[in-house]
């Protein structure tokens, strides 16, 4: 039974844990930065880096406390090496080779997107071909997964992730941040009632949200010119509505294309009500040979568990880092894994 440390450091979260047995949580510490960037509306790189640095030696020293652990338990060192702010992804590198160059341990580099799909095998068996939707703050991707460490992009955003686009939107309706939460439960109250572009990309299985981001701002700019006014729960509910739409539109498409065992999603919009709802009404429903599995709240947004778990997987495979590993901001999903 392989125990796993893993270190997420890739944006404004610190974060360690452990993982026995490829999925049984020992500990999960995250420090999260969300209240020190909210007074800038979004994560600023600079002091990321900086709170980073503040925060890794305690939430490693908790980690370790909180699973009754020393290093000499941990089989190995699993790590964010990239995509992600490059400050932020560097102190985590740092803070997995010191570990391991100081107590010999192996170094077990993971794609966060990896760690994205396999925070699911927190709460159950993944079966494979799998087909995964992650959309966070950085990411909006359709990938395919023939076995448990194949992983193929079908489809991705041309532009704006979709948290982004939550974010942005959260900003211009004076939410605070990060707005993807704060329209979430703002749409509750309202209703479905205009009319966004929804922009469609020339390959099927892409997304793009830029368009929608601006039709929002144009809306607001129209309305004020006008002197007309609008209530920003129905703006909130309309913008949330067509974003997720676009996210089904291809999943269904892509479902149609691939026949897989299991749908999962992934990331932090995956808390998104919403989008959880219509993928139990209505993709379930559609493509019922396929089991939807959505992970519970706490699985969704960055941490460390998810790393340490994908870390397990890509130990048991044999990947393997150096001391001379350095963070990539721009770190490529199929080529780090296949
Ligand atoms: O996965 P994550 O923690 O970080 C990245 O890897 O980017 O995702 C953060 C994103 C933010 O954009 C946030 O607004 C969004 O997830 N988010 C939501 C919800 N909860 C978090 N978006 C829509 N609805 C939510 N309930
Ligand atoms: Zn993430």
């Amino acid at each position: 039974m392989s125990k796993i440390l893993a270190i997420e450091s890739s944006c404004d979260e610190t974060a360690a844990a452990i993982i026995e047995d490829e999925h049984i949580v020992l500990s999960n510490v995250v420090a999260t930065q969300i209240d020190v960037h909210k007074d800038y509306g979004g994560v600023i790189p600079e002091i990321a880096s900086r709170i980073h640095i503040e925060n890794i030696s305690m939430v490693l020293d908790e980690c370790l406390k909180k699973a009754n652990l020393t290093m000499n338990d941990i089989d190995a060192i699993a790590f964010t090496q990239g995509p992600g702010l490059i400050g932020s992804l560097h102190v985590g590198v740092q803070a997995a080779k010191t570990l391991a160059w100081a107590f010999h341990k192996p170094l077990v580099p993971v794609h966060h997107i990896a760690g994205h799909i396999y925070a699911n095998r927190l709460v159950t068996e993944l079966k494979f071909p799998l087909m995964a939707l992650v959309v966070s703050g950085g990411h909006t991707e359709l990938v395919y997964m023939k076995d448990e460490w194949s992983f193929e992009v079908l489809g991705t955003t041309q532009d704006d992730a979709i948290g982004e686009a939550f974010d942005k939107v959260g900003r211009v309706l004076g939410l605070p941040y990060p707005g993807g939460v704060y329209i979430d439960k703002l749409s509750k109250q309202g209703k479905n009632i205009y009319k966004l572009p929804k922009p469609k990309p020339e390959k099927e299985l892409d997304f793009s949200f830029s368009g929608l981001k601006s039709g929002v701002l144009q809306f607001i700019k129209r309305m004020e010119r006008n002197n007309e006014s609008f209530l920003p729960e129905d703006l909130a509910r309309s913008f949330q509505e067509t974003a997720i739409s676009c996210l089904l539109e291809r999943a269904d498409k892509a479902l149609d294309q691939y026949d897989v065992r299991q749908f999962v999603l992934a990331g932090g919009v995956a808390a998104n009500s919403c989008l959880r709802e219509h993928v139990m009404n209505d993709i379930q429903k559609r493509h019922q040979h396929v089991e939807c599995i959505i992970p519970p709240l706490s699985c969704c947004t960055d941490n460390a568990a998810m790393i340490g778990v994908a870390g397990s997987i890509a130990y048991r495979h044999g990947v393997r880092a150096d001391a001379s590993v350095s963070a990539q901001p721009g770190m490529d999903l199929e080529s780090s894994t296949n």
